[in-house]
């Protein structure tokens, strides 16, 4: 009995564990990307033309083609006309793409 119930608190707090990178990553998402990408990655056309560049929604099958570490590389090294974010840490790079990955 005592072990059933154990089992079922480590399984419930395991499972909030799993989604704590997608919330955190939300956070820093709104905080440093959704001002060029949008609130839901879409894009923002009046920033995209500003940078004169073509910004792929975020939920799109190209960026979800690629794979965890690209995006993150993309977050910390910057990709053609999106240069690197600066403050963020390579945690929450991974939980931005945890984010990121719930668009899709
Ligand atoms: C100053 C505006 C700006 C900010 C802030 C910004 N981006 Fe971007 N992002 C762009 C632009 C512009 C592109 C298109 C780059 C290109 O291909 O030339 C882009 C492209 C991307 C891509 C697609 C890369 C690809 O190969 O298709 C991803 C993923 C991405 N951004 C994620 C993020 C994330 C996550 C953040 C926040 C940590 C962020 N961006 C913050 C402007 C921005």
């Amino acid at each position: 009995m005592k072990t059933t119930i154990l089992a079922t608190l480590v399984l419930i707090a395991s499972a909030g564990l799993s989604w704590a990178g997608a919330a955190e990553g939300k956070e820093v998402y709104t905080a440093k990307c959704a001002v060029c990408h949008g609130p839901n990655g879409e894009g923002k056309p009046a920033m995209a033309k500003m940078l004169n560049a073509t910004m792929p929604a975020l939920a799109s099958k190209e960026v979800q083609a690629k794979t965890d570490a690209q995006l993150q590389a993309v977050i910390l090294k910057g990709q053609g006309k999106m240069k690197p974010i600066a403050g963020v840490t390579e945690k929450q790079a991974a939980d931005v793409v945890a984010f990121v990955r719930t668009l899709k």
